[in-house]
């Protein structure tokens, strides 16, 4: 069969090196795809904000599964698009991704249903937000409800950090912005759940936990991720019976209550504390860089759950993993996530050496006239699975050092709770 994935980092790089391993696939296209994508499948340059165009390669090309890596194509409504020309498509609908599209919608669910969550107020303008911080306990926590890539939030110390927060998204850095969340700082640790839907049932996807910050010690600005590890030191199995029955269960009502299901990844980003789960966000889709953490522990053919979940029979599957421990740490270009050089090469990358236990995935990377150019702010991800955390990272600190690409930095603590005590 011949399959699509849409996206170009390295979660879709992860996934169509899952999918090429299966002997039920011909051929894969990737929208765009990038350099690492394009060794072992067909990139395709399309302008994804083009739907009719998209669906009318995939027809011509009679593309049997489309598989949306990104929450953007998810929240503009790509999934209810395709399946009116009869096209199979991984991922929630324009409904169900407003988990992941507008934090409101889901803190609106999160009160109906007294989902675990920080206490929280919703503000129309720049005033009655700051009137609301100079009576608030700090550290407070205050976020754009529209998409930005895990960069609309601000953990704000003070009233003056607060209000550059309140000034940032009201004018309009992630988007136009009609009001703003202030929320109750949460003190404990982050877990990331991740489960697989079919519509009717799901079932869970591993746990990770990814390092948001871009410098070490979880300091600096949010990023879209810095490096994660799988699974998180957290979970245990009354820690997941909460998660299910007090946080994705009751979404899934919410969500069948305004008309739809969910069908697709849904990653749950928890606070963790002492032992009870508090939701932080949805994202509508896995995570990056948590997918190439975990994908490579897995051992059940990917096309198959991608396909039991189109067909709603995800019962008949059961998914098995290694248990092997996984670490990912993220290449990025210098200055990000703040302005970054483009077209820049990556030389040395013929100098790594992956073991059979190692994966290099690509993520803002081209390919020109056989050289590697990066072309985005993260840029690689290094990834081992190993008996231990330690190990893992080592393997990627051996690369990372025979790479030794100066336009470039990653954080040296991934995994730091796990392994550095
Ligand atoms: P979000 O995009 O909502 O996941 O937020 C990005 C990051 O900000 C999270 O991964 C947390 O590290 C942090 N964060 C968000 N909300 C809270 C909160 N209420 N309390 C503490 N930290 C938070
Ligand atoms: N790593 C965080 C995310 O994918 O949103």
């Amino acid at each position: 069969m011949k399959v699509g994935i849409i996206g170009s980092g390295g979660r879709e790089h992860a996934i169509c090196k899952s999918l090429i391993n299966s002997k039920k696939i011909d051929r894969i296209f990737c929208f765009p795809g990038n350099a690492g994508t394009e060794n072992i499948a067909k990139n395709i340059e399309i302008n994804l904000e083009n739907f009719e165009l998209l669906k009318n390669f995939i027809l011509n090309n009679e593309i049997d599964l489309i598989i949306i890596g990104p929450e953007k194509p998810l929240v503009e409504g790509l999934v209810d698009y395709l399946e009116k020309y009869k096209i199979k498509v991984f991922g929630p609908s324009k409904i169900a991704a407003q988990l992941e599209g507008s934090k409101i919608f889901t803190k609106k669910i999160c009160e109906k249903f007294n989902i675990p969550t920080a206490k929280f107020g919703i503000f129309e303008n720049k005033n009655e937000a700051k009137n609301f911080l100079v009576k608030s306990k700090f550290p407070i926590v205050i976020k754009a409800d529209n998409l930005a890539s895990g960069k609309g939030v601000y953990i704000c110390n003070n009233t003056s950090e607060g209000n550059l927060a309140i000034e940032e998204i009201f004018n309009g850095k992630f988007g136009k912005a009609k009001n703003i969340l202030v929320e109750e700082f949460l003190d404990g640790e982050e877990m990331s759940f991740f489960t697989v839907h079919d519509g009717k049932i799901f079932k869970s996807f591993q746990t990770a936990q990814d390092h948001k910050r871009v410098l070490e010690g979880d300091k600096g600005k949010n990023t879209g991720g810095m490096g994660a590890y799988s699974p998180s030191r957290l979970i245990n199995k009354d820690l997941e019976e909460k998660i299910i029955n007090k946080i994705i269960n009751p979404t899934l009502k919410g969500l069948s209550e305004l008309g739809t299901n969910y069908k697709g990844f849904l990653y749950t980003g928890l606070m963790i504390v002492k032992n009870e789960p508090y939701l932080i966000e949805y994202n509508v889709r896995m995570g990056d860089p948590e997918c190439q953490t975990i994908l490579p522990k897995i051992k059940t053919d990917l096309i198959d759950i991608f396909l039991s979940c189109c067909e709603e029979k995800l019962n008949e599957i059961n998914i098995e993993w290694s248990d092997k421990k996984s670490l990912c740490v993220v290449v990025c270009s210098n200055g990000y996530p703040e302005a970054f050089k483009k077209n820049i090469e990556i030389y040395n990358l013929n100098k790594v050496n992956l073991g059979n236990e190692d994966y290099l995935f690509h993520a803002g990377t081209l390919k020109k006239n056989n050289k590697i150019y990066a072309v985005g702010g993260r840029v690689l991800n290094f990834v081992s699975l190993s008996k231990n955390f330690k190990t893992a990272r080592e393997k990627i600190f051996s690369n990372l050092n025979k790479l030794n690409w100066k336009d470039g930095f990653y954080r040296k603590d991934i995994g730091y709770k796990v392994i550095d005590k």
